[in-house]
């Protein structure tokens, strides 16, 4: 016979509260023992909690220093809680009755017990109250900018209700069209002379430097896609412009927020496959056959696409040492590029981008003990498999997100500001200079090229 009876409980337990203390109180009452799952922020964040503010870290210690509660374990993943009713020998599971039914699966395991929720409180209605709307105004109108309105409203005390694009009939046409957003400028200094305090950018590259400037200046926060500016000395003057002014800057990099590429990160750091001695990534995309603008396509497919692959490679082997580029060229610009990188203790960064030819678009990170394989398009990360040389040592991670992914960073920018931060842990203004300086240095030799070429000509 057991002398002590075990009971589990789960949640995230955000800005802890009176409603969560009564539960907690309620399930240690059931028995002797109180083991409390607390999820994991990107656990949370995978299955459409996008609005936690507090970190995992944060949360955990503020259980733990409760009397009530025995210990404390961190739930990471869908399947856990079955797995958890048997390793700690549960003998009920407790929860909320807003979860009525939902658990019942789990009576094959142990007892499941709902039990009554406090009345008129939740981390939700406290997050509502102890935060102000931030209100965005979005900078350039194409087919991508429905899409960020429309993940926007998975985002809580996010408002987006104006627009600007240089182009008046543009304006008019998206404003007439539009549900939410009624306010439309042609011009730019009207249009960040409102209230709005956070705008995001996305127009053609060479005009980013500009927008993101003037906003600044004007004291907004920026959410931009990258690059957001074409050569070194405009990106290190933007980010020490924007600590100056006190606003945030942020890339557009939004691989860089999915809940399942922070998983692989933090997996990393646990050395799940040793030392890391290679990151090889591809992204390609043929914008001649999905009718981008030549203007748009002459831009590069190193300054369009680069940072993908330069993320994946930076945030894994730190800062590059040495860049070597192998382009070829349709005319002036690129139409792909294979760039190696090389960095700490001789580990190398293998980037392929593309727009003129088609390849897989798949990553491989291979270190001393095994490697992981990210399936294509691998920017977009929902899953990844861990494999060794032993075959059934496999391990899958998976991550499916909702949406195109964009509310993760939509979610991360707006807490940012609702918590006055300036920096976000998951793309800090070093990593944005790490990432730019692919393309950054490859615009400069090209430069310099043309140069020589063009001195060469003149003789
Ligand atoms: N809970 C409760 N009474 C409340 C709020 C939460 O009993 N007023 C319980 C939930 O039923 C769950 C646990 O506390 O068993 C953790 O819930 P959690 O989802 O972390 O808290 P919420 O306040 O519901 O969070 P959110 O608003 O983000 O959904």
């Amino acid at each position: 016979m057991k002398n002590k009876k075990t009971i589990i409980t789960y949640g995230t337990y955000d800005m802890l509260h009176v409603g969560h203390m009564k539960l907690l109180e309620r399930a240690k009452a059931l028995g002797d023992y109180l083991i409390v799952g607390v999820t994991d922020e990107n656990y949370d964040r995978s299955r459409g909690k996008l609005n936690v503010v507090e970190s995992t870290k944060k949360r955990v210690k503020m259980i733990e220093s409760l009397d009530f509660v025995d210990k404390v374990i961190v739930e990471t993943h869908k399947n856990q809680k079955a797995e958890d009713m048997v390793k700690y020998d549960v003998d009920i599971f407790a929860i909320g009755d807003d979860w009525i039914g939902a658990f019942d699966y789990l009576n094959e395991y142990t007892h499941v017990e709902y039990l009554a929720r406090t009345e008129g409180i939740s981390s939700t209605k406290l997050r509502k109250e102890n935060f102000d709307t931030i209100k965005m105004g979005i900078v350039g109108i194409d087919r991508d900018t429905k899409s960020f309105i429309y993940e926007s409203k998975f985002v809580s005390n996010l408002k987006i209700n104006r627009v600007y694009s240089s182009d008046f009939l543009t304006v008019k046409n998206f404003t007439k069209n539009s549900d939410s957003i009624k306010y439309g400028h042609d011009n730019y200094d009207d249009f960040l002379d409102t209230s709005i305090s956070a705008v995001y950018i996305n127009t053609s590259l060479n005009e980013h430097y500009t927008l993101i400037k003037k906003a600044i200046e004007a004291g907004k926060h920026v959410l931009c896609e990258n690059p957001l500016a074409l050569n070194k000395s405009e990106l290190k003057e933007l980010l020490s412009l924007a600590k100056k002014e006190k606003v945030l800057l942020l890339s557009a990099l939004k691989t860089a927020f999915l809940p399942a590429f922070n998983q692989l990160l933090t997996e990393l750091d646990n050395g799940i496959i040793g030392e890391v001695k290679e990151v090889r990534a591809t992204r390609t995309s043929l914008y001649k056959e999905k009718n981008y603008s030549d203007e748009f396509i002459a831009q590069g497919a190193t300054n369009i696409l680069s940072s993908y692959p330069s993320l994946l490679v930076n945030k894994i082997l730190g800062k590059s040492n040495k860049i070597t580029f192998f382009d070829q060229k349709d005319g002036d610009y690129d139409i792909s590029n294979l760039i190696i990188s090389e960095h700490k203790g001789g580990t190398i960064g293998v980037s392929r981008v593309a727009t003129g030819v088609k390849s897989e678009g798949d990553a491989v990170i291979s270190g001393t003990k095994g490697y992981i394989y990210i399936p294509a398009p691998w920017w977009m990360t929902q899953k990844f498999e861990v494999r060794f040389e032993n075959e059934h040592k496999t391990q899958m991670f998976n991550y499916q997100f909702d949406g195109c992914g964009l509310r993760y960073m939509i979610a991360e920018f707006t807490s940012l500001i609702q918590r006055d931060k300036r920096k976000s842990k998951m793309l800090t203004p070093s990593d944005m200079i790490r990432i730019n300086r692919v393309l950054l240095e490859y615009n400069d030799r090209e430069k310099e090229k043309k140069n020589r070429d063009t001195k060469k000509g003149k003789k």
